[in-house]
């Protein structure tokens, strides 16, 4: 079986997308599926992320940047679809990319992290734009809404509604909320997972994986 490509995206910068991809790809790791993480933001923040790792402690996903390649990756990823099970792409924030565009059209599913604050609702007409139109190219390509920073008030609770409501992109159920496991796994090149097992994040990320999963009809690892 091919890989399962899953593009993470949204032209909002700071809304999780490279928490997203790197919490969820090192939790397919640890379930034994193959997995690699292709870095497609110039930033390399989730190449330098898996980097801080200790060698006996590898993240459990392989990371690669593909920036440079820009568009062209997806010609780049072809070598790789027969060797993973999965593969995930994080890519950059910039509204005027090429790269998310590409990545869609290679995609069997696309998340849209969104923080549930109104700035975020507002500036995600521009990725339901996009993921809209790589669905008439891309006719097998599902796209989500997933909640990312959840916190307790009422503005939060409101925009999850409205997010909940939105009558085109439908809503994932996993929610990941703001938590300092999130950055502190960060500094070990490591997931929530790699820090405790039992913590909170570590259930909703795999709430998160198992959603996905499910959603992609993946075999077991
Ligand atoms: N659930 C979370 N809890 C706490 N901090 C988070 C969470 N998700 C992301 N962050 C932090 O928010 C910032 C933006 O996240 P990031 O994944 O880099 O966004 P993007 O890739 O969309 O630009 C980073 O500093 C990251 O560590
Ligand atoms: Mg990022």
């Amino acid at each position: 079986m091919p890989a399962k490509i899953i593009a993470v995206f949204n032209q909002k910068g700071g809304c999780a997308k490279t928490m997203t991809t790197m919490q969820l790809g090192g939790a397919f790791g640890l379930m034994g599926y193959n997995t690699l993480i292709v870095d497609m933001d110039p930033q390399g923040t989730a190449a330098i992320w898996s980097s801080q790792a200790e060698v006996d402690t590898p993240f459990p996903a392989n990371v690669i940047s593909l920036a440079p390649m820009r568009e062209l990756m997806i010609k780049e990823l072809k070598k790789f679809v027969r060797d993973y099970d999965v593969i995930l792409i994080d890519c950059p924030p910039a509204i005027d990319s090429p790269i998310p565009w590409a990545a869609l059209q290679v995609a069997d599913i696309g998340i849209i992290p969104v923080i549930p604050v109104l700035d975020n609702v507002w500036a995600s007409v521009k990725a339901k734009e996009l993921a809209a139109r790589a669905q008439r190219e891309n006719t097998g390509l599902q796209t989500y809404f997933l909640i990312s920073q959840m916190r307790r008030g009422n503005i939060f609770a409101a925009c999850l509604e409205q997010i909940k409501n939105d009558p085109d992109v439908p809503l994932l159920e996993a929610v990941i909320s703001l938590r300092n496991a999130y950055p502190e796994s960060q500094a070990f090149g490591t997931t929530v997972q790699g820090l405790s097992k039992s913590s909170e994040a570590s259930k909703e990320v795999r709430k998160l994986a198992k959603e996905i999963i499910e959603k992609l009809q993946m075999q077991g690892a």
